[in-house]
């Protein structure tokens, strides 16, 4: 163990997610995977539990997780999934369901998902109904899963249809962040992770994107302080907002979704693939959001290229043109459109934007004049 449990301890910051009967703790620090048992002891229904991890996590820290466990007197299991997205289809999550089955678990059983958004989004909504619903915990190995999706209880599986259209909302009982597993991921995958932290700034919390400024580098060097302040300060923010609006009913939810209806066409067009990750959509979509609306007369210039050169300082890809390596493409505005009018906030054809008055100054529009729009995506595409 590379920190002692009382030094882990005094590291440790907890963030408490509000929900009535389904309140529950995020524990942020260094070496929490091996304090996890110990800290889900007490909100076990039975002393034992399953953990799913995908084949890359599960070798780097799945025997940790789960002696953690045995420290704690809890009999811990495990179940890896193939890395990557093609685990939340349909056949997966049957072979999972299937796999959690032969380990013959009763209502008393606690999933534990160990990995990315990717397998925290499949075991969630694997404890949501196998024997119609077990608890879970949610230990997020990735940057992403620490800031995002292990926060605010949506689950979900992906369709031919499009993604995470079917799941559930379905809180855990705890969420474990281990600053420390951040080390072992890829950078690229740690940067998009953090333009999911920089959005929270932006939406609502300027001195918070101050700070990104001065403490992104140390961050993403491993700055164990640095690490844990942003997954804080980031669940924080999402857990205010879900506690105000937890199964996405307002407006107010919306505004995590800055940067994600430029992010989601790109993604489209990109075909959801290793050309561009999720994160990466989102910080470009977040620059272009807030280039929108200087267009629009809402925001000084100055603060849209405050966050295109903090996003492209920190190594973010912000250019369409640098997107997809050798697989680079002819974007097409019109398709961009389009794929936006499919965005699930999008009503009966009228695009809806998060835009901004400001840093930290976020808002919902839906009265954005197309003919501004077109100019902007040409001028992006060209750029
Ligand atoms: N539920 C929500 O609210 C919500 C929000 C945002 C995103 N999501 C979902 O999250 C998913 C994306 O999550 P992600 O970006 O974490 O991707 P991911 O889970 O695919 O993880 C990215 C890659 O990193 C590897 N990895 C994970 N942790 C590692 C570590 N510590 N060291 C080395 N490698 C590691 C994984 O094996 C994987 O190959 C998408 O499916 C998306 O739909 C859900
Ligand atoms: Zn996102």
């Amino acid at each position: 163990m590379s920190v002692r449990p009382d030094t882990a301890a005094n590291a440790m910051r907890t963030v408490h997610v509000d929900l009535a009967g389904r309140s529950y703790d995020i524990a942020i620090g260094p070496g929490l995977i091996d304090r996890a048992g110990v800290l889900s002891a007490g909100l076990l229904a039975a002393p034992r539990v399953t953990i799913v991890s995908d084949e890359t996590v599960a070798p780097l820290y799945g025997e940790r997780l789960a002696a953690s466990f045995r420290n704690a007197g809890v009999d811990a299991g495990l179940v890896a999934v193939p890395a990557g997205e093609s685990s939340k289809e349909f056949t997966s999550f049957g072979r999972l369901m299937n796999d959690l089955l032969d380990r013959r678990p009763d209502r008393k059983a606690t999933l534990v998902a160990l990995g990315g958004g990717v397998v925290g989004d499949l075991t969630g909504f694997a404890a949501s109904v196998l024997l119609r619903g077990v608890d879970f915990i949610q230990v997020p190995t990735t940057l992403l899963a620490q800031v995002d999706s292990s926060v605010g209880g949506k689950t979900g599986i992906n369709t031919r249809h499009g993604k995470n259209l079917v799941g559930t909302f379905y809180q855990p009982r705890l969420v474990v962040a281990d600053t420390g597993v951040l080390d072992t991921l890829p950078r690229r995958e740690l940067l998009a992770g953090y333009a999911e932290v920089a959005k929270y700034g932006l939406i609502d919390d300027p001195e918070f994107f101050a700070w990104c400024e001065a403490n992104a580098a140390a961050l993403l060097a491993g700055d164990a302080a640095a690490r844990t302040r942003a997954i804080e300060q980031s669940c924080l923010s999402k857990a205010r907002i879900v506690a105000a609006d937890e199964r996405e009913t307002t407006d107010l939810r919306a505004l995590l979704n800055l940067g994600h209806t430029f992010g989601h066409a790109l993604e489209a067009e990109t075909g959801f693939g290793p050309d561009l990750l999720h994160g990466e959509a989102v910080a470009a979509g977040m620059a272009m959001a807030f280039d929108l609306s200087v267009r629009l007369g809402l925001c000084p210039a100055a603060d849209a290229e405050r966050v295109r050169a903090h996003l492209a300082g920190v190594g973010l890809p912000m250019r369409l043109r640098s997107i997809g390596g050798d697989n680079r493409r002819v974007w097409d505005s019109a398709k961009l459109i389009n794929h936006m009018r499919g965005d699930k906030k999008a009503e009966s054809g009228r695009l809806a934007f998060i835009l901004a008055r400001g840093i930290g100054k976020g808002f919902m529009s839906r009265a954005v004049d197309e003919a501004v729009l077109q100019g902007l995506l040409a001028d992006a595409i060209a750029a």
